[in-house]
């Protein structure tokens, strides 16, 4: 279960820290994008899960600006960029949707069919 990998307050200012030297540069000062994608909004271009955002952050996207980070970071660095981003979100993750049931969506949905 990923929402049980919430991590402790000094992983995510380290998180933070990082986040501020290095991605702010694409993913902009508040992580609302840039040339990179928003990393706040609901939409999760290679997965939304805890797991996914830390591939990324790992594997990078070939072909694209976003590089592997595994050989730049280590591990914990890692693990303190990926939680300092989920605790940034704003929007809803698939996995909030994963927890709550179904009908607590319901009137959300609505809103964007107009
Ligand atoms: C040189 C610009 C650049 C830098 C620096 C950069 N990124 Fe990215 N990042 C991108 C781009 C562009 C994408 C989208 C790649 C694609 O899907 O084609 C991306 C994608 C991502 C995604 C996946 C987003 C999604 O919608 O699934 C995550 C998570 C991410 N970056 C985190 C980071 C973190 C953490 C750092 C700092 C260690 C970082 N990035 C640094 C350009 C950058």
């Amino acid at each position: 279960m990923g929402l049980a990998t919430a991590a402790d307050g000094a992983d995510i200012e380290r998180g933070k820290a990082l986040y501020a030297q290095l991605c702010f540069n694409c993913h902009g000062p508040k992580l609302e994008g840039g040339q990179g994608p928003s990393l706040i909004d609901s939409y999760w271009q290679h997965g939304s899960s805890p797991d996914a955002s830390l591939r990324v952050i790992d594997k990078g996207v070939p072909g694209s600006p976003m590089i592997p980070y595994e050989n730049v970071f280590p591990e914990a660095d890692r693990l303190a960029l990926r939680d300092f981003i989920l605790s940034e979100q704003v929007g809803l993750r698939e996995v909030v949707r994963s927890v709550y049931p179904r009908s607590h969506f319901t009137t959300k949905r609505r809103v964007t069919q107009s």
